[in-house]
């Protein structure tokens, strides 16, 4: 038995612990594993991979990105913008199929986010035996609980804040802080909750300035030296639209930035204070993954093997209810998870005051 690997998408903290935990796993089960360069592509002419036993694959976990390289653009892009789907050219998925057949190899693991899912099931559809390991730092993939990456990107986002107060509090300043997370706000609502935020602008919750800005009153008239605002890149104002910026690499296309500087903008015209953005994009994908993406890397790693022992192909792993188990890919790539803006988490944020900027706030004005 022989089985491909491949890492496909935006990069993300503890794709390496998979990679190692699927070599370990093949290699109690006498398999050989074959990874992938830069996703899909290294299925394409020139066909690009390295042969991976355990001696390659040790010492990786703790390392951040990915030893095969990744992509999120090339030939076998599936979904574009917000979700909608693409079909794969068909010549593609024969020359990837061919590259399959010609290597001898009877199942791939495909690691991504939910673009890069549906090029999975596309793949599976046209005859590849593939198996599916949810990766995404943004934690919108459906079906299961949490991805790996997300942890990561959450500490970052937290530790950045942790930092941004101490600034902040010295000039007595508002600090607006861009988080990444696409069209979903968990790592701003996770991450903002775990670095102390005091508003969370999320793109389930469309927010309102002058509600924002009263929180900000509300807190500055309280005595307190700073006010710390955490911002989704999808975020948007009940009358706006997404914020975004064109990519000059990919023609017409365009991605989410820069709500962090309108936001400051339009806190800093109302209030007295000096109102600063930062902006924290990569540094949240980058660095190691923390212990628990470590984990549940390695365990997503193993039951992709066993997906592939099984022959489930067409499904991807998944963790519920503190289980690893698995959905069709399908089941999962239907719909963005996103922040239910009723649910627990928001509810109990909101009784402990913290705003999402869509109710108004009740403040004692300077007299
Ligand atoms: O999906 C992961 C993610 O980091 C998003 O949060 C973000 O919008 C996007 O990828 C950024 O992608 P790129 O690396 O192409 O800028």
């Amino acid at each position: 038995m022989r089985i491909g690997v491949l890492t496909s998408g935006g990069d993300c903290p503890g794709l390496n612990a998979v990679i190692r935990a699927v070599v370990r796993t093949s290699s109690e089960l006498g398999w050989e594993v074959y990874g992938f360069h830069d996703g899909y592509e290294g299925l394409l002419e020139p066909v690009s991979f390295t042969v991976l036993d355990r001696r390659r694959t040790s010492g990786i976990m703790q390392l951040g990105g990915t030893i095969l390289g990744t992509t999120n653009r090339g030939r076998f892009v599936a979904k574009i913008g917000h979700g909608d789907k693409a079909q794969i050219p068909q010549e593609i998925l024969q020359q990837a199929k061919d590259t399959v057949t010609a290597l001898g190899i009877n199942a791939l693991v495909c690691i991504g986010g939910d673009g890069s899912l549906t090029t999975a099931q596309q793949l599976y559809e046209f005859g590849v035996p593939s198996v599916g390991v949810p990766k995404t730092i943004d934690n919108d993939i459906s079906a299961t609980a949490m991805s790996f990456g997300f942890d990561s990107a959450c500490t970052c986002v937290a530790e950045s804040l942790d930092k941004l107060h101490t600034t902040a509090r010295s000039h007595r300043r508002v600090m607006v802080v861009e988080t990444m997370g696409r069209y979903a706000g968990w790592i701003a609502l996770h991450g903002g909750i775990a670095g102390g935020a005091d508003i969370i602008l999320i793109p389930e919750i469309p927010f309102r300035y002058e509600y924002v800005v009263q929180a900000v009153q509300k807190r500055m008239m309280a005595g307190y030296r700073s006010t710390m605002v955490v911002v989704a890149e999808g975020a948007k104002a009940e009358d706006g639209d997404y914020v975004t910026t064109k990519d000059a690499k990919r023609i017409g296309e365009k991605r989410l930035g820069g709500i962090a500087s309108q936001v400051a903008e339009e806190i800093g015209k109302r209030v007295p204070w000096e109102t600063r953005e930062c902006v924290l994009a990569h540094l949240q994908r980058g660095g190691d993954p923390t212990s628990l993406d470590r984990i549940l890397g390695t365990r997503f790693g193993v039951a992709a093997v066993d997906l592939i022992r099984q022959g489930k192909f067409g499904h991807m792993v998944s963790y519920m209810n503190d289980q690893i188990g698995s959905v069709s890919i399908p089941e999962a790539v239907g719909q963005l998870k996103r922040v239910s803006p009723d649910g627990q988490f928001i509810q109990s944020s909101k009784m402990m005051g913290i705003s999402f900027g869509d109710t108004p706030v009740v403040y004692e004005p300077a007299s």
